[in-house]
């Protein structure tokens, strides 16, 4: 049987197109629906502490209308594992947060704060929500990312989607695959995401193991030139050529 990989499409720069100017245009209900329609198996929401671009208003209308799984990314706080109490969305993926990166820089240090993150997933456990953690492709990171409980890892991508020459690249990618390796002998379910474009998601996608992918900028920046149900529709199909080599 074919393996399925999901494909999570982060709208954060959906709305930071609307704040660009206050007002409602782009919609992100509209947006978010025209997501799910073309084809995408969940949509991601990242909460930020500074609200850079989506609100908590977001998150309630989001969570009231969406047919997909909502993928609530969010800081290890208290004040937002509240927010994922109420709004209580399918799956919580738990994120670094520095308030001066312009992204999420880095996977979140899971064994350099294992009680605090602990507490976090069992307190999300218990209300029923997926709990992911967004670590670094690092033996230890993921090691102690199961030590917690939380049955799901987001790999950060990022040092792969930026290495700039083809060995790096291929380091990288090797580096990931590892990764998945010790992560599904530890039981984890593992997704990845962060920097994947048209260009680069195939080698990720295709590495066995590997069961969603949340891509955001290029998916969005993309959609700028042919609309988000073609940009969604690309993608779907080039995580689908990667899975079944073809
Ligand atoms: N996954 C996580 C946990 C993220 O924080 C981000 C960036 O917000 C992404 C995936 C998507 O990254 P990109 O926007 O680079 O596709």
């Amino acid at each position: 049987m074919t393996r399925n990989v999901r494909l999570g499409v982060n709208i954060d720069h959906v709305a930071t197109l609307r704040n660009a100017r206050g007002g409602m245009d782009p919609n992100i209900l509209q947006m978010a629906l025209a997501v799910e329609e073309a084809g995408a198996d969940g949509v991601t929401i990242h909460l930020r502490e500074d609200r850079r671009h989506i609100r908590d208003a977001d998150v309630d209308l989001l969570i009231t209308h969406l047919r997909t799984p909502m993928n609530l990314e969010i800081a290890a706080t208290d004040t937002m594992i509240e927010i994922a109490a109420r709004v209580r969305p399918h799956a919580v993926c738990l994120v670094p947060e520095h308030r001066l990166e312009v992204t999420t820089e880095g996977g979140l240090d899971v064994a350099g704060q294992s009680d605090r993150i602990t507490a976090c997933t069992n307190a999300l456990k218990a209300l029923g929500i997926r709990v992911s953690l967004f670590i670094d492709p690092n033996p230890a990171q993921i090691d102690a990312a199961a030590a917690t409980g939380a049955p799901v890892i987001e790999l950060h991508t990022g040092e792969y989607a930026n290495a700039s020459h083809r060995d790096e690249r291929a380091i990288q990618l090797m580096t990931l695959t590892e990764a998945v390796g010790r992560a599904k002998r530890l039981g984890l379910e593992v997704h990845a995401g962060h920097g994947l474009t048209k260009f680069n998601v195939k080698p990720v996608a295709a590495i066995a193991g590997i069961e969603e992918l949340n891509i955001g900028h290029s998916l969005v920046a993309r959609a700028l030139m042919v609309g988000l149900p073609v940009a969604v529709g690309e993608f779907k199909q080039l995580i689908r050529e990667a899975v079944t080599g073809c």
